[in-house]
């Protein structure tokens, strides 16, 4: 659900539906799953590090959240099966304006960008 522009190149790295259209993007892109602990299908209540949070509840025990790992199992997975080798850089929005004022849950991009260099990958963080 991030936002990183609309330009035909930009366009590839925007995964948000209302900023998508029907025509060919996203030459050399993978979007990986949105850790969004409020909509997506981890985490909930104190998953991420924000005054504004969820009502939904959490599944992880007091004081040990998972999303965060699940999260980046996920973007481990994608780097592992779908990307090549090495890879260019990986662009994250922190804080999703037009997906929702959206906050990756704790140690997510931490975690991710770990993964990312592993893979000689440049880190960019788009706010
Ligand atoms: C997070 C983010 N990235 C990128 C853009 C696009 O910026 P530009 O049109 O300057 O490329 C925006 C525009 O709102 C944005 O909010
Ligand atoms: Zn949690």
């Amino acid at each position: 659900s991030a936002y990183h522009g609309g330009s035909p190149y930009l366009q590839g790295l925007t995964a948000i539906s209302t900023w998508n259209y029907n025509f060919p993007r996203g030459f050399g892109i993978h979007n990986t799953m949105n850790p969004d602990v409020f909509r997506g299908p981890y985490g909930g209540h104190k998953c991420r590090d924000t005054p504004n949070d969820s009502i939904r509840k959490c599944d992880c025990t007091q004081n040990e959240c998972h999303a965060s790992d699940m999260y980046i199992h996920q973007l481990e997975d994608l780097l592992s099966h779908s990307c090549p080798k090495k890879i260019a850089a990986f662009f994250a929005e922190p804080i999703q304006g037009a997906g929702g004022i959206n906050q990756f849950p704790k140690d997510f991009l931490k975690g991710a960008y770990k993964a990312v260099r592993a893979k000689g990958g440049l880190c960019i963080s788009d706010e």
